[in-house]
């Protein structure tokens, strides 16, 4: 059974259908001044931008890394835009073979940004390839078999790679040695996120009240997709049982019906904080345990579920797992009183 969550903030576009991603790239940000948020890593990468033109160059390669939903994508279009570069979007899983990466980069011009999402997904062959592109601008391709195999090597255009993944750690050193500038995404400020949403409402060309941008940026996990998504959740609710306009009544009744609580979480969170709080109390439990007692991938919990919890303190890392805090305790307890009443 595929179970959709509001609040999953989903990065891969190849699970998207094409409406959603062009209605999403309405909202997106296009320039430095339009996106909110991420002060340090605009100021970094404006000066990186400003450098490069001086000098005539492309910037150097970039690594940005850090939970889904942050902007990542988003990110790297504006970079792409603010250079005045093409810009190519790709995935690590959407690059099957060595072959399919040499296509792509022999179709792209010089200065062009090529955007690899889920970078540590590449395969090994396919990121050989990618080395010399980053580092040389070249192509080595291997002509025949055999003993009559010969290796030639191709000019490419001079491009900027920049790269998305929800971990560095598990990107391969020579790949990450490659880039020039890393940055990690952080999560935004209740405030920022406030902003984001009433930009938001204003290009869906929908009224939305002050509370009610309040109420959806506590709730949106501090997380622009999320904050994004549920601005349309509300809407078609507003659409459909009012008069269209965003007001608090609506808001409130539209998140009721999506199970969504006062911190954002949903069924699925409440879910893994009861099991591990029902079957461990405050001792820790290692990740492929709560995999396990919750049916999803390692993967998931550590990509999705973790890093909110983890930042709002429902969860602590310890060194011998996950653990359940007082604080997730009370919540799920008031969560439950008020919707047994
Ligand atoms: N939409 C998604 N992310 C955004 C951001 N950081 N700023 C403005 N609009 C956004």
């Amino acid at each position: 059974m595929v179970i959709e969550r509001v609040v999953e903030p989903t990065e891969m576009e190849e699970e998207q259908n094409t409406e959603e991603i062009v209605r999403e790239n309405i909202l997106r940000p296009k320039t430095f001044d339009e996106y909110i948020g991420q002060e340090r890593l605009k100021t970094n990468l404006k000066l990186a931008i400003t450098a490069a033109r001086k000098r005539g160059e492309s910037i150097e390669h970039v690594l940005l890394f850090g939970p889904p939903g942050l902007g990542k994508t988003t990110m790297a279009g504006v970079i792409a835009n603010e250079m005045g570069a093409g810009f190519k979007v790709t995935s690590g899983p959407a690059i099957e073979r060595a072959g399919d990466l040499a296509s792509i980069l022999t179709n792209l011009a010089d200065g062009d940004v090529l955007f690899i999402d889920e970078i540590h997904r590449l395969k090994r062959a396919v990121e050989e390839v990618l080395y010399s592109a980053m580092e040389d601008a070249k192509l080595d391709i291997v002509i025949g078999k055999g003993p009559a195999a010969r290796s030639v090597r191709l000019d490419l255009p001079m491009i900027t790679v920049i790269g998305a993944t929800t971990r560095t750690g598990s990107l391969a050193a020579p790949l990450r040695d490659r880039f020039g500038l890393i940055h990690r995404l952080e999560f935004y400020q209740q405030n920022e996120i406030g902003q984001i949403i009433k930009r938001s409402a204003k290009l869906l060309e929908t009224e939305i009240d002050d509370k009610s941008a309040e109420i959806l940026s506590e709730r949106s996990r501090l997380t622009p997709r999320i904050a994004n998504r549920l601005v349309k959740r509300v809407r078609d609710y507003a659409d459909v049982k009012g008069d269209g306009k965003i007001n608090e009544e609506m808001t409130r009744a539209a998140l009721l019906t999506l199970e969504i609580d006062e911190l954002g979480l949903d069924a699925g969170d409440r879910n893994m904080l009861k099991l591990i709080s029902d079957n461990y109390g405050d001792r820790p439990v290692g990740v492929t345990t709560i995999a396990a007692l919750t049916g999803d991938e390692v993967s998931t919990i550590e990509d999705f579920f973790e890093p909110y919890l983890l930042q709002i303190g429902l969860l602590e890392r310890t060194p011998r797992g996950r653990r359940a805090t007082l604080r997730a305790k009370k919540h799920l307890e008031k969560y439950e009183q008020k919707n047994k009443a």
